[in-house]
Formats: structure tokens, sequence, C-alpha cells
């Protein structure tokens, strides 16, 4: 089992009052695998994604990841167990504005001590997977949004992570580029990556082997049309 969740619980502080997002939570995921997850706003799909890739601790439960305890680890260690294991495209991306596409690809690969040549070699092949090797030695703020989510999908996949969380990758693309992504997350998964998602759209959730609609702060494994 490459990851594995039992009991967690995430509650969040609202003014004096604790909210409860999540509460006994289970979730298994097997290398290679793909998931989609699905759920109404504010249900908990990015509080939860958080949790898998070590952004932020549960407040109770077990995650662990090869049968390693994520869940007790310290926060710099969690850091290091995402650096090292997740690749990670967050809602607003989190993309560094005020620098050019490639130091913004470059920085995972840095963390894992690639050398310069790799380094090079490893954003020119990612950034022509995704058609946007033009764009390599412009600012972030120039660019446009699809662009721009492109370059962060193209930072959580250059160090061909072992999992890829992705929180609604495809939201603000046309549907041809929609297409292209997926097809490279499909050949990403096929090659062994294991993929999570979170997505509202039908078509691309279908691309995911098994589907969990998330409410009553629990998953729920649903079919692909659920
Ligand atoms: N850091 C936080 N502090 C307080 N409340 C939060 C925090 N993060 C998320 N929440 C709240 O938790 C709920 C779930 O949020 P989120 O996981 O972002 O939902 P979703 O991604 O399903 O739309 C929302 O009500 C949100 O306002
Ligand atoms: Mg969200």
């Amino acid at each position: 089992m490459l990851l594995k969740l039992t009991g967690i619980k995430k509650s969040f502080k609202n003014g004096i009052l604790y909210r409860t997002i999540l509460e006994n939570l289970t979730l298994n995921i097997e290398e290679g695998e793909s998931i989609a997850i699905k759920g109404k706003s504010g249900c908990g799909k990015s509080t939860l994604l958080n949790i898998l890739g070590g952004l932020i601790p549960s407040d109770e439960g077990v995650m662990s990841f090869n049968g390693r305890k994520i869940s007790d680890l310290s926060a710099v260690e969690r850091t290091e167990y995402r650096k090292k294991n997740v690749g990670f495209i967050t809602q607003n991306f989190h993309l560094l504005n005020d620098r050019n596409v490639y130091d913004n690809i470059a920085l995972p690969l840095q963390y894992l001590k690639l050398t310069k040549k790799q380094i090079k070699n490893n954003i020119e092949k990612v950034l022509c997977d995704l058609e946007i090797e033009n764009t390599i030695r412009r600012d972030i703020r120039t660019l446009s949004g699809g662009e721009r989510q492109r370059v962060a999908i193209a930072r959580a996949i250059v160090k061909n992570p072992s999992i890829l969380l992705a929180d609604e990758p495809t939201g603000s693309l046309d549907e041809n580029t929609e297409k292209t992504i997926m097809g490279i997350f499909d050949a990403l998964n096929q090659k062994g990556m294991t993929l999570v998602m979170v997505t509202h759209d039908d078509s691309i959730s279908s691309y995911c082997k098994k589907v969990y609609q998330l409410y009553n702060k629990k998953l729920h494994h649903v079919n692909h049309m659920g």
C-alpha cells in the first residue's frame, strides 16, 4: 500500500468554535492507482489533498506512506516527505510570480540535488511535453491563465514523483488543452505514477480507475457517473 489513511480527523477553528471537516476518514491508495475525488464546494477536498501531500497534519488518525508513519512526523520531516515523493498541483498554483518559468520548475529539482545539466534536460523535456517550451524564459506574471496552469503541472511532474496530487488541475482550461493534460496524466499513470485528483468534471474523472465522493466528512466509493 502506497498511502494508507485510517481514522483521519481534521477540524478548523471558526471564531471560537471548531468545525470538523473530515472525521474517521479512511483511504487506501495502492501504487499505480488513479483516483478522482468529487464533492461539493467546501466539503474538504483541498483539505484532504493537503493532508495527503503533507502540507498540513491531521488532528487524529494515522497516515502511512510505504508503511512509514507520516502522521507522527514533525513539520520539517513532513516537508521532506513531500519534496521527495509528492508532486502537488495546488488550486492557485503557488508559482513565484517574479521569476521565470525555468526557475520555477528548477526548484523541486534543486532540492533533490540534481546537476545543472540534469535540471536543464528535465525542464526542457517537460516543457516540450506540455507544449509550452516557448515560455521558458518568461516571468510567470506575463503568462496567461492556461500557461500558468501548465507551468504548475510541469513543476509538479518534473521530478517524476511517486504520487501526483492535483487540485482541480484542468479547472480553467479549454476542452482541447484539458484533453492534452489528461493525456499526459494518463501516460504518467501508465508508467506507474499514482494519481489523486480533485475534479468536478465527469469527463475528467472518467480517466481515473476509482472515483470517490466526499460527503458527511468521509470518502464514499462511487461509480463513474456517481
Ligand atoms: N486553514 C483554514 N482555516 C479555517 N478554515 C479552513 C481552512 N482551510 C479550509 N477551511 C474550511 O474548511 C472547509 C473545507 O475547505 P476545502 O478543503 O478548501 O473545501 P473544498 O476544497 O472541498 O472546496 C471550508 O469551509 C473552508 O472554509
Ligand atoms: Mg478546493
